[in-house]
């Protein structure tokens, strides 16, 4: 049958990683898929560079919304992050009754609601696969995998950057301010990386991630967010001495009068898995009341790692674009009319 098209916006880290993985792997996806996908359109900055990338087949422009308004693209890659001119493109992509792939996280987290229910009118889906933990296939697990459970908890390390830093903080004795432009130079951390180190990115992925395993709406502005800019090396020391480390947390819980959600710097007892995470590694614990602890690990930031869950959403939803969409999986895995107001407790 035809290739599915593809339009890309953003040709940076992630955006490049997923030119790069679908390139690479065309064949084995297609098969996966039952179809060739093909990036058709990309919209992007810098036109010549981009060129240079995706060769002369490709339709490049500055004009994102060129590219969400084309009428022979079927799936729109949002990869240009923020939450102003992202939000207004996926929404109009919606509107044009594209379906959306995006790995982004601040947009959800903020409105999300809004997106999904938008979605859900017009009968398009909208993966975000790549937006939590990167290529740790977690929004799955937990929606699909886990669906059979009542969940208790989770809490994990879900921001690579700041990871990263308390990492080579600790083991190679850089400064905060050189571990965290390492972090920067190999693609781990936001284009501003404040939202990485103040903790905001881990509440935008933690917040996401409650809605799934809960069944509750997006509710972002009530998450606890506490970030890494006050530790000092020598906390990580004294931590390391009393046989701890300092790891930055998303945690959230079931309470009897309702739920936590929050972020913040921990002490872990080093023999704890979450204690030996290092690097720009995410692991997610999740514990659900049938399965009993479960605990996903794997690359939580870069090019290939995201790019590995945006194709693995191009796979899905061109699977399920002849599905009627009564018969696909619910975005937040709750069906919509049947979402729980627990509320979130205040810290
Ligand atoms: N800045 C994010 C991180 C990228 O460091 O985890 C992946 O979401």
């Amino acid at each position: 049958s035809s290739p599915v098209k593809v339009g890309l916006l953003g040709l940076g880290v992630v955006g490049g990683g997923t030119w790069k993985v679908l390139a690479r792997n065309a064949q084995e996806i297609a098969r996966r898929a039952g179809r060739n996908i093909e990036i058709v359109a990309v919209a992007v900055r810098d036109v010549p560079k981009a060129r240079q990338m995706v060769g002369e087949d490709v339709l490049v422009t500055r004009d994102a919304f060129e590219v969400v308004r084309h009428p022979d693209i079927d799936i729109v890659v949002e990869l240009i992050g923020g939450d102003t001119l992202a939000h207004d493109l996926v929404m109009e992509a919606i509107q044009q009754g594209k379906h959306v792939v995006t790995a982004n996280k601040a947009l959800l987290a903020k409105h999300g609601n809004e997106v999904f229910a938008a979605a859900h009118a017009k009968g398009v889906m909208v993966a975000f696969e790549a937006a939590v933990a990167g290529g740790i296939p977690i929004i799955k697990a937990i929606r699909e995998g886990l669906s059979a459970n009542r969940i208790q908890w989770l809490a994990g390390i879900i921001n690579g950057t700041t990871n990263y830093i308390l990492s080579e903080m600790r083991m190679k004795g850089l400064s905060f301010a050189e571990a965290l432009a390492d972090a920067q130079r190999l693609g781990y951390a936001e284009a501003d990386p404040t939202f990485d180190i103040e903790g905001v990115d881990a509440a935008h992925k933690l917040t996401l991630l409650a809605s799934l395993a809960f069944g509750i709406p997006v509710q972002f502005d009530k998450a606890y967010t506490e970030g890494i800019s006050n530790l000092a090396s020598e906390d990580i020391d004294h931590a390391e001495r009393l046989g701890y480390r300092i790891k930055l947390l998303g945690i959230t819980r079931r309470r009897e009068t309702g739920i936590e959600l929050r972020v913040h710097p921990a002490l872990v007892p080093m023999e704890r898995l979450l204690a030996n995470v290092e690097g720009a590694m995410n692991a997610v614990q999740v514990y659900g009341d049938a399965v009993g602890g479960t605990l996903y690990y794997g690359q939580g930031a870069g090019e290939l790692p995201t790019a590995s869950a945006v194709v693995a959403d191009l796979v899905d939803v061109t699977r399920l674009l002849a599905a009627d969409p009564e018969h696909r999986v619910p975005h937040l895995a709750f069906q919509p009319d049947a979402m729980d107001d627990i509320p979130i407790l205040p810290m």
